[in-house]
């Protein structure tokens, strides 16, 4: 696959490091542009460009960028592109969102709200870029981890289903991206490990008004 990454930091570098060493070809981008990444070519062995050159290259795109940015997500070139959303909200880093205060909301809907003629699966949100470079496992394999998704459209899905499983973990789709609140920041499925039965459970038995862990 082509992927193209907006955002190069923590998460872009991780993903787009184990997606080159899944034989994927990788852009990342950055807002201030491909100068700034200058290493990052070999350090991730990925091509860098602009964020409108990294949503051109990528049949599937990936959303790296605090949350706080999301509107300058370019709208009309993702238009029929897979989009893999990572993002958490951060209060103490993007501001207060009241409608994500209120739990109203999710923020891949947020971002699924911007980008009305993109297919977004949300995922890669609720694991450290440590962990998804350190504890990824051969399937099969009994204790291996597994990472929840959430999203509308099934061919989606599968996309970060190959790449999670790639990576090494194992995927649990918990359905549309109406229900990727189970596993937001502070929710029990959030950054923690659990092998695919356990974190099936943990996320069937998610309360949406339960309370929040930091
Ligand atoms: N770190 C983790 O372990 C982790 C795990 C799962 C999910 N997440 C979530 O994933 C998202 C990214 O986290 P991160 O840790 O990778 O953040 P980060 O290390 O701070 O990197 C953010 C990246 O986004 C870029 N960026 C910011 N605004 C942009 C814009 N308008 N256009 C293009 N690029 C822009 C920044 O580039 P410039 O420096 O050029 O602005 C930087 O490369 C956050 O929502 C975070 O909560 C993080």
């Amino acid at each position: 696959m082509k992927i193209g990454i907006i955002g190069a930091g923590f998460v872009g570098r991780a993903i787009g490091k184990l997606a080159v060493q899944a034989g994927h070809q990788v852009m990342l981008s950055n807002s201030r542009g491909p100068q700034t990444m200058f290493s990052l070519r070999y350090a991730v062995g990925a091509e860098v460009g602009t964020v409108d050159e990294a949503v051109a290259f990528g049949d599937v795109v990936v959303v790296a960028i605090p949350l706080s940015a999301y509107r300058a997500v370019p709208v009309e070139p993702l238009a029929g592109k897979i989009v893999i959303d990572t993002n958490n909200y951060y209060h103490e880093r993007d501001g207060r969102f009241p409608e994500l205060d209120a739990r109203a909301t999710t923020t891949s809907e947020l971002l699924a709200g911007h980008l009305p003629r993109s297919k977004i699966v949300k995922a890669f949100n609720a694991i450290t870029m440590k962990d998804l470079e350190s504890e990824g496992k051969p399937a099969g394999v009994p204790d291996r981890r597994a990472l929840p998704l959430a999203g509308d459209d099934a061919d989606t899905k599968a996309v970060a289903v190959k790449l999670y499983d790639e990576f090494g973990f194992d995927a649990v789709d918990v359905g549309p991206l109406s229900e990727g609140w189970r596993f937001e920041r502070g929710t029990p499925a959030y950054c923690v490990p659990f092998t695919k039965a356990d974190l099936q459970k943990v996320l069937a038995s998610t309360m949406r008004d339960g309370p929040l862990s930091a």
